[in-house]
C-alpha cells in the first residue's frame, strides 16, 4: 500500500511542489488549507486535470483542536500518516518598533505552533510502527535572522529546536526529524517583498544571483522522506543559493 504524506499548505507555492512530487513518486497525498480558503476546491480539480488524485482537509494549523481533528479524519478516511511535511507558514513582516503582539502571535502560532500541534498527532504511531518521517520547512532567516522579521525569524530558529529534540526522541523506533531551511524562493511570499528591497537588499545577497525553485526544494523533501534518507535525523539542510554562507 502506498505511503501517506501529509503536506500541510499544500495549495501555496512550495507546497503545491512538494505535493506533485510525492505523487510522482507513488505516494498517497494529502494536504490541507485554511478553512477558509474559497479556492480548495478549484485547486484540487485544476490538480485532478493534471493526473493528480490529492486529497484536501480543511485545517487551522495554528489551532490545536482543529489538528488534532482534521488528523483523526485522515487516518479514518485515508490511513495513518507515514510522512508529515510542516509546511505552511506566514509572513507578517515589519521593524520590530512597529511590531504589535498580534502580528507577532500570528506568525508564531501559525509558524510554531502548528508544528506541535499537527506533529503530536501523528508521532506515537509514527513510532508504533516503526517507521516515519516528520519534515519541518524552516527558512535560511531562522538561521541568520531578517529585517523585518523578529517574529519569523524566532518561529523559524524555534522550529529546529523542535526538530533536534524530537529526534533524540524517536531516533531508536524509525523515526527521522529534519528541517529544511530554504533561501528566497519565487512563491507569492517572497513576490510580496517590495520589488525595490528584493533587488537592492536580498538578491545581492545570494550568491547563485537569483531564486530558488519551488521543485528544488520539492526534490529535497523527497529524498528526507525516503528509505534511502533513514541515517539522516536531527539535522537543519540550507537550500538557499549560497545565501548562508553571507
Ligand atoms: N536590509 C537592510 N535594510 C533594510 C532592509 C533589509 N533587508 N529592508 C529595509 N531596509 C531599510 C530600508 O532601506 C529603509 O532604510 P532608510 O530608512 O535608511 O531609507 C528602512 O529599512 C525602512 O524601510 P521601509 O521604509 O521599507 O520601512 P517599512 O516599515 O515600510 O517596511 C519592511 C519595512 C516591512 C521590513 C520592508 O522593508 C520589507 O518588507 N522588507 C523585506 C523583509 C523580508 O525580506 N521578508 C522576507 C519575506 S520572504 C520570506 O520570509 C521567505 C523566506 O523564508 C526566505
Ligand atoms: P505560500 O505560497 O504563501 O503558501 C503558504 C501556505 O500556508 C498556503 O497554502 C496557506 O494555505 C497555508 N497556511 C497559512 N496559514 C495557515 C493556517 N493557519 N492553517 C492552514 N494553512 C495555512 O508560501 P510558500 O512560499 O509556499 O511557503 C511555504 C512554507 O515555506 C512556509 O512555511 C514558508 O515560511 C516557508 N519558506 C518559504 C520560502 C520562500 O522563499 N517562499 C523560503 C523559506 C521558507 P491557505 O492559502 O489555504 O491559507
Amino acid at each position: 500500500m502506498a505511503r501517506v504524506a501529509l503536506v500541510t499548505g499544500g495549495m501555496g507555492g512550495l507546497g503545491e511542489a512538494i505535493c506533485i512530487k510525492m505523487a510522482a513518486l507513488g505516494y498517497q497525498v494529502v494536504t490541507t488549507h485554511s478553512p477558509g480558503n474559497t479556492k480548495a476546491a478549484e485547486w484540487l480539480s485544476s490538480m485532478e486535470q493534471q493526473g493528480f488524485n490529492f486529497r484536501a482537509y480543511p485545517c487551522d494549523v495554528a489551532d490545536f483542536d482543529s489538528a488534532q481533528a482534521c488528523i483523526t479524519k485522515i487516518t479514518e478516511e485515508i490511513g495513518p500518516v507515514d510522512v508529515l511535511v510542516n509546511n505552511a507558514g506566514i509572513t507578517r513582516d515589519m521593524t520590530f518598533k512597529k511590531m504589535d503582539k498580534v502580528n507577532w502571535d500570528a506568525v508564531i502560532r501559525t509558524n510554531l505552533d502548528s508544528v506541535f500541534n499537527m506533529t503530536k498527532p501523528v508521532c506515537d504511531g509514527m513510532a508504533d510502527r516503526g517507521w516515519g518521517r516528520i519534515i519541518n520547512i524552516s527558512s535560511v532567516n531562522g538561521q541568520k535572522g531578517a529585517f523585518g522579521q523578529t517574529n519569523y525569524s524566532a518561529a523559524k530558529a524555534g522550529m529546529h529546536g523542535f526538530t533536534k529534540a524530537l529526534a533524540l526522541e524517536v531516533a531508536r523506533k524509525g523515526v527521522t526529524v529534519n528541517t529544511i531551511s530554504p533561501g528566497y524562493i519565487g512563491t507569492k511570499m517572497v513576490m510580496a517583498i517590495p520589488k525595490e528591497v528584493l533587488d537592492s537588499k536580498i538578491i545581492p545577497q545570494i550568491p547563485m544571483g537569483r531564486l530558488g525553485k519551488p521543485e528544488e526544494v520539492a526534490g529535497l523533501v523527497a529524498y528526507l522522506a525516503s528509505d534511502e534518507a533513514a541515517f539522516l535525523t536531527g539535522a537543519n539542510i540550507a537550500i538557499n543559493g549560497g545565501q548562508h554562507m553571507y
